[in-house]
Formats: C-alpha cells, structure tokens, sequence
C-alpha cells in the first residue's frame, strides 16, 4: 500500500490537511484509531479567528459554516460584579466566528469522502519511520504498513508520531486549574462571550446556536464530575458571573459535561526527516485565548503550501522552513494563553495580594486602549503573524 501523504489522526489538523492536499492533486490517507461517530461527537472548543474561517470557506468547506457560524464583533471581561466589552472589531478590523470544532470535523469528514477520499476509521497507528516514510497501523486485528513520501503526524497530544523525532524538546507548563466544560439545552444568556473572574474562580459563558449553551467553570483538574451535580454548577455559574445590576443566567437541562486539565505544551522541533508534526500532536495551549483550534488550522495550511511547492516544483525551502515558520505563531499563541489564563483565573496558591493584581490588572485592560488593544489583536489572531 502507497500513498503520497501518510496522515495519522482525523482531527481538524489531519482532515483539513487532507482536504487542502487534495485540493492541489496530491492524495493522501488518513489513518485514525477511533469511529467516525466518535470524532463526530466529541465536543472540544469553538470560537474561530477570521483567518481560520478563511481558510475553510476559501477552500470550499465553508457553506454551513457561513450559514450557522455565529459572527462577533466582541467579547466581554466580567470582574468586580461589572462588565467591560472588549470591541474587537473597532480595535483591529477583524471579526471571530462561534462554530463548534466537532461541526468542523463533520464538514471536512463529508468534504473528504464526497471527493473519494481515503480516511481509515478504527486503524492505530503504532508506529512510524520518518526516515524510510511509513506508517504501521493496525486494524480489523491485522498490521499493515502503509508507504509514503512523507508523514503528516497530526494524532494529537497523546498519539504517537511526536515519538519518532530524535531528540525532540518539549517544553511544557502544567496550570494548576481545570475547566469543567458544559453543553446545555438552554438559549443563551448573553449574545457575546462573558469571560469572568471572581473571587470563586473563572467562569465563561460561550454559545452553540440560539438554542444552545456552551459554559465553563474553573474547577480543580482532580475533582471528580460526581462532585459536580448540575444544580451545583448552575449555582456555582450564577456566583461567578453575578453582576451588581442583577443579570440573569437562565438554566436549563445539561446535555454533556466533562473536566478537562489545562496545559502548555511545545514540541520542538515540528519536523524530523519526512515527517511533519501539526496541531495538538505538537503543542497544546490552555482553551482561555481560544486558539487550539487555529493553531491546528494553521499549522496544515503552511504544511499544505510547502508540499505543495515540493511536488510542484521540487523546491524544499518552504518544507524546511515548516518548523520555525509555525513555532513563531505558536509561541505567541502559548504566550497570550498563558497571558488570558493568568489574569482570568483564581490560582488556588494565592494570597489576597495576588488577587488585588489581579483585579488591577483587569481595571487596566478594560480602561486603557493600548492594554485592551494587545488583548483584541491576540484573540482575533492579528498578533500571531507579527
Ligand atoms: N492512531 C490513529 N489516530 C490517532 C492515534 C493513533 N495512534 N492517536 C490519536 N489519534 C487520533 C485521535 O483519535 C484524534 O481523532 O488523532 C486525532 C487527533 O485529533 P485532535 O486531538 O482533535 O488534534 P488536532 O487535529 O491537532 O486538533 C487540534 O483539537 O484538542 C483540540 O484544542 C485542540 O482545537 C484543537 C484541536
Ligand atoms: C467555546 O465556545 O467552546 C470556547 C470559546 C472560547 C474559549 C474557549 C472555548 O476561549
């Protein structure tokens, strides 16, 4: 078996790189370990950068996108029992967009298939060889090995191709806070985001749709979800985003919960030989600057560009300068998280000192326009190329 892109993992970072390569003829396989009713489902972050949005409606997966992607021109920061709107838009001209990654997976998935291409549900890769390109996977009880020009690790944090670069460093901040994310049947209490920050932890309140909510709550990364009852949460969503004008948040049944544990992580290099590292497989930031999901979609786009110019005409030079060109934007990504993380969460290892900075440094960013206009130009993405 041959192919000219071997693909492990049916993420966003795999699939879309799969439908970009097509795009420009060159085939590739994708290999994941899970159902395709599984990919389908998991529920992960959901805010894209206009640069994001782009991409897929510019290479043709963008119709629902277009038709059910929530465009905003905002967000708010809620501290001290008062909100503060961030207008992203009048800061840099740019817009973010509320479609859920799991409905990205679904576009791309049918993308995919409609155009004949090849993605293997239920094979795990177990091993690949980035010198002599191949991917060992095994499914249906059976190991085959698949051959290639050259490897696309995009199998996520915990998959297996990050292990086959010789000597790769990794660089990696555990935070000491876990979301505890929440789908619930209810509209949504607000139109744009609402980032909080209390005395009792983080709170944000994002959206599925007009019907449907998305919310988090800073929790301990080792609590248990049977600790988290759902009158509980909504209890604990109401103190956290209570405000002094006694705004409202409706509730309603809870559809899916999970914990998540939040984390900075970088692999560097990118590349070894021919394979190429891209999206989680490589880094991982905290969800707080909302930009995993970029990051992955990114990644594949210079990916697919620089593979592109190989087959066409030879050229390397944009493939070996892969690596450095997508660890600029994501260190700058890693920063800003770390950046929205800190100054949004409670750290359980504080004093009461540490949360007056905090408060201090939230009263600057939502009063001075050269504070509020750093955070804008991150969180829209227009910082991440500079
Ligand atoms: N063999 C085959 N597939 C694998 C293996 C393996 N050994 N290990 C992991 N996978 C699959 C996973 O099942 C998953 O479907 O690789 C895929 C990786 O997808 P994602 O975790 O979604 O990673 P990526 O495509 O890089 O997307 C990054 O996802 O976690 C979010 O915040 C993150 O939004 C960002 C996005
Ligand atoms: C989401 O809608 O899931 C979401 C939005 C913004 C974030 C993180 C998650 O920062």
């Amino acid at each position: 078996m041959r192919t000219k892109v071997a693909i492990t993992g049916a993420g966003p970072a795999g699939l879309l790189l799969s439908h970009l390569l097509h795009l420009r003829g060159i085939d590739s396989v994708v290999l994941e370990s899970r159902d395709r009713a599984y990919v389908e489902r998991r529920q992960r972050a959901g805010m894209l950068e206009q640069g994001t949005v782009d991409v897929l409606r510019d290479s043709g997966v963008g119709e629902r996108l277009d038709r059910e992607g929530l465009t905003h021109h905002g967000i708010e920061l809620r501290f001290g029992g008062t909100g503060h709107r961030v207008p992203l838009t009048e800061l840099t001209g740019r817009t973010v967009t509320v479609y859920a990654q799991t409905e990205i997976v679904k576009d791309l998935i049918a993308a995919r298939l409609a155009a004949g291409g090849e993605i293997r549900f239920g094979a795990e890769v177990l091993a690949v060889d980035a010198s002599a390109p191949s991917v060992t996977y095994r499914q249906d009880g059976e190991t085959h090995t698949l051959e290639c020009d050259v490897i696309a690790g995009c199998d996520g944090f915990h998959g297996v191709s990050r292990r086959a670069v010789p000597g790769v460093t990794t660089y990696e901040r555990e935070y000491p806070f876990g979301w505890l994310g929440v789908l619930a049947d209810v509209a949504p209490s607000t139109d744009e985001l609402i980032y909080a920050y209390s005395e009792r932890g983080f709170a944000l309140h994002s959206l599925r749709s007009p019907r449907i909510s998305r919310l988090y709550l800073q929790v301990d990364p080792a609590d248990d979800l049977a600790a988290w009852p759902d009158d509980r949460i909504w209890s604990e969503l109401r103190a956290r985003f209570a405000t002094r004008d006694g705004w409202e948040l409706r509730d309603g049944p809870i559809l899916e919960k999970a914990i998540t544990p939040m984390r900075g992580f970088v692999a560097e290099p990118m590349r070894h030989d021919r394979l190429f590292l891209a999206g989680d497989a490589a880094h991982i930031v905290p969800p707080t600057g909302a930009k995993g999901l970029n990051l992955a979609v990114s990644d594949v786009t210079v990916l697919a560009e620089a593979l592109g110019a190989w087959y066409d005409s030879g050229s390397a030079e944009l493939l070996d300068a892969y690596s450095g060109t997508c660890l600029k934007r994501v260190w700058r990504a890693e920063h800003f998280s770390y950046w929205m993380t800190t100054l949004l969460h409670r750290d359980p290892g504080q004093d009461a000192f540490g949360h007056r900075l905090q408060l201090s440094h939230l009263a600057y960013v939502a009063a001075s326009k050269a504070a509020v206009t750093t955070l804008a130009e991150n969180y829209v993405g227009a910082a991440l190329t500079l």
